[in-house]
């Protein structure tokens, strides 16, 4: 059992938050969402705020004036968590990502994480996006400061999502698949299925508990 931390941005994927939470909670883990105003957007939050599993950024920023002692909610969520798994991952938080900028709670979470624990990336984008080559810049970037050395710029994508998940010892990226995307594109983009995000979990999970 452990404390999983799904952080959800603004794909469509997003509509299966829910269907996350409920797949990592009935693996037997505790689970919190941390999820961008976008990724609202695709799912009802009612639910998860209704058990206190969902943190937006309205929580970091109440309206009213900070004062000492007051919660820092991604400083929290960073404590508490055992994993991050950011999916639906999309573009925009990917780039974020891979330069550190923090300007909502879950991205303040990433940039304040702390690098010997696990995360697990599944990205969703539209398929002119994920074969855009920025995409393949912030992987590249990500995996290297995960400790998976240089990895070359040429690779196919399947090629440079296997080296980095043979050779990261935290990071393991879910790659999108192939289906018809919300857009009306039939292309690769797609969020990886429900089940194989939390394969994907479980694997590393134990990988860290055995080091
Ligand atoms: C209907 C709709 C669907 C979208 N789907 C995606 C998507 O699947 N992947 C993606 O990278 N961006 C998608 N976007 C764009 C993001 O929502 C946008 O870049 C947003 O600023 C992301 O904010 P966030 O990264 O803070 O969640 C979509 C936007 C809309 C309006």
């Amino acid at each position: 059992m452990a404390n999983v931390l799904i952080g959800a941005t603004g794909s469509v994927a997003a509509v299966r938050v829910p269907a996350l939470f409920d797949a990592f909670t009935a693996a037997g883990h505790a689970v919190k969402v941390v999820a961008t105003d976008a990724a609202t957007y695709f799912f009802d939050p009612a639910p998860l705020r209704a058990n206190g599993a969902l943190v937006l950024d309205s929580d970091e920023w109440p309206g009213t004036r900070y004062e000492r002692g007051d919660a820092v909610r991604h400083i929290e969520l960073r404590n508490w968590a055992d994993v991050f798994v950011l999916a639906p991952l999309d573009a925009n938080t990917l780039a974020k990502l891979a330069v550190g900028l923090c300007d909502n709670c879950l991205t303040c979470v990433w940039r304040a994480w702390d690098t010997a624990r696990p995360v697990v990336l599944a990205p969703a984008m539209n398929t002119l996006m994920w074969e855009h080559p920025f995409t393949r810049r912030h992987l590249r970037a990500l995996a290297a400061d995960a400790g998976a050395g240089h990895i070359p710029a040429h690779l196919a994508d399947d090629a440079l999502i296997q080296q980095i998940n043979d050779r990261s010892p935290t990071l393991r990226v879910v790659g999108p698949i192939t289906k018809a995307l919300a857009c009306g594109d039939t292309g690769i983009g797609a969020m990886a299925e429900v089940p194989d995000i939390v394969a994907a979990v479980q694997a590393i999970l134990a990988k860290a508990k055995a080091a």
